[in-house]
């Protein structure tokens, strides 16, 4: 058993592609599906973009899109191995749902527009990979558009990202006079084509970068090349693979995702380098993937959204041993015994029924409302993974029922619709107010169609001036009860029964934390050790 499973784990690479709207992470995704033979064209994968901001185009693409399930894990084969490509939704407003994803992954790729340089949405996901010591592959996409100097963005991907790189790949000019870019991994040049159907495969080789013929190909850059390239082998230091999978240093690839330039490169490396699946921390103790019983977490709860099937697909990801259809498994928060006729796996864009999954891979279970994020199932054995804390939302307001003979359905939807990780849900006790954070403004639409819909309940919602949520601890009884009675009107539970203060303001909050060092202020639900728990 034990050699197969290792063999099993050797071959996964499980990993989430991340980006700022726009920068190419889908067209990154296409081409990568391409290299798989997963698809046969460009332009098979539909862009999941969500462009407008309103609920009921948000249902109609989803409509659209038949079922987002089966875009929400893309395996594919390249080379001997088999990939797990977590899809993330580009649009802000369900930022959460990708900070969940990246729970499940062992690495990310992170595309960067070189015209545009690290945005907003990208500094807030690598804190998310940096909670965990993700590894990063760091991609620098449309090289053939005037972007920015090479050597700037490297400065500002380690200066904003906090993290070291190191080029693998280096760009010979860019825009216009695009050249191609000169492996530093493997010293081989590869020339530039625009083309955005095939796949680019000619790699020129050269014994050296003094050879004359160099010159030849890139004509007046080869000079450039030179130095860049002794620049950089003098600046940073020999590759070494370790400190990336510590997350503490990214590669960096240069190319053009549109034109399938640069990808292959970083595709192959990616194979070589990025970690398989690895131990996990529990409750109660770390579980090595190749123990022989099945162990896994749910982290994505998909809702099929037609009313006359309210059923979900809860997407589990396997940490140990493996996972059988039609076998018992233990639901270790509620102690029930649940087993699945129908597991889906998604090789190749397609979605079907798998007998058995591995470590690594993502395995789609449906749920009749058993599951939440986060939940565990074992073979028997007590335990809780951890690593998938919920994050302060940004948008507060209260959830009014708007039919008091529908209040019992207004309940059970809103608690459905958190479970599955909408939005989170907290509850204030004096008068079991309800208020709901999110991190866009397009869940309060969803969340109101979806009741209406769903469940047939109104809901009506009342901005909150909060802006960020805290959860609190101390040994100090005294002053928690003090903060408690001060903060009546802003102290509230999540999901979990975890009392939570919600700050008005980022002053507020620092003027408490000063006022309140009894205190310990947690910005994310997830802040006690194993050892603790244990305790
Ligand atoms: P996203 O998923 O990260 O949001 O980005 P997506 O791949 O959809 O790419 C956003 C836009 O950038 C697309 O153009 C895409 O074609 C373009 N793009 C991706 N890679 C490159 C590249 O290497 N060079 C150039 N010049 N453009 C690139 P669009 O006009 O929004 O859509 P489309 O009509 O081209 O599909």
């Amino acid at each position: 058993m034990s050699a197969h499973i290792q063999d099993q784990i050797d071959r996964r690479r499980t990993f989430a592609i991340i980006s700022h709207p726009d920068a190419g992470k889908t067209t990154l995704t296409e081409k990568f599906l391409l290299f798989g033979g997963a698809i046969q064209t460009a332009g098979a994968v539909k862009n999941n973009k969500i462009t407008k901001s309103a609920a009921s185009d948000f249902m109609e693409i989803e409509r659209q899109r038949g079922i987002s399930v089966a875009t929400s894990v893309m395996a594919f084969h390249y080379r001997d191995i088999l990939i797990n490509l977590l899809d993330t939704p580009g649009h802000r407003d369900f930022a959460e749902d990708t900070y969940r994803t990246l729970t499940a992954v062992d690495s990310v790729i992170l595309v960067i527009d070189c015209v545009k340089g690290v945005e907003p949405q990208t500094e807030r996901l690598m804190e998310v990979c940096r909670m965990r010591n993700t590894p990063v592959i760091v991609f620098i996409n449309k090289m053939d558009l005037e972007g920015r100097d090479p050597t700037d963005l490297l400065d500002e991907v380690e200066a904003k990202l906090n993290i070291q790189v190191r080029p693998l790949s280096w760009p010979i000019s860019q825009g216009h006079t695009f050249q191609g870019v000169y492996n530093l991994y493997n010293k081989s040049l590869r020339l530039f084509q625009a083309d955005k159907t095939k796949v680019a495969k000619e790699v020129v080789a050269i014994d050296s970068l003094d050879d004359e013929d160099l010159d030849g190909l890139v004509g007046e850059h080869a000079d450039t090349l030179r130095e860049d390239v002794e620049l950089i082998e003098g600046v940073y230091d020999a590759w070494d693979p370790q400190p990336y999978l510590e997350g503490k240093l990214a590669p960096v690839f240069f190319g053009s995702a549109v034109n399938n330039f640069g990808v292959q490169e970083m595709l192959d490396t990616f194979v070589d380098i990025a970690p398989n699946p690895k131990p996990r921390e529990t409750s109660s103790r770390m579980v090595a993937p190749d123990e022989s019983k099945f162990t896994g977490f749910i982290f994505k709860i998909h809702a099929n959204i037609d009313p006359k099937h309210r059923d979900r697909i809860a997407f589990l990801r396997v940490c140990s041993g493996s996972f059988q259809r039609n076998t018992f498994y233990q639901h270790t928060r509620i102690s029930k015994k649940l087993k699945f006729a129908n597991p889906a796996a998604f090789l190749a864009q397609e979605k079907s029924v798998v007998e058995e999954a591995w470590p690594g891979d993502v395995v789609g279970l449906y749920d009749t409302g058993n599951f939440k994020i986060g939940d565990t199932l074992t073979e028997g054995e007590e335990l809780q993974f951890r690593g998938i804390p919920s994050f302060s939302p940004e948008i507060f307001k209260e959830l009014v029922n708007k039919d008091p003979m529908k209040s019992k359905q207004l309940e059970k939807g809103i608690q459905q619709l958190t479970d599955e990780g909408v939005a989170q849900l907290f509850i204030r006790e004096a008068g079991n107010r309800k208020i709901v954070g999110t991190v866009g403004e397009l869940q309060f639409e969803v969340i109101q169609y979806r009741l209406e819909h769903e469940y047939g309940a109104k809901c009506e919602f009342q901005p909150k001036p909060y802006s960020k949520a805290c959860w609190i601890e101390s040994d100090h009884e005294e002053k928690l009860a003090e903060f408690r009675r001060i903060k009546a009107q802003d102290i509230v539970h999540d999901k979990d029964g975890l009392e939570v203060y919600l700050a008005p303001s980022e002053f507020m909050l620092q003027m408490e934390i000063q006022n309140f060092p009894e205190i310990t202020f947690h910005f994310t639900s997830e802040f006690k050790t194993a050892q603790e728990d244990a305790n």
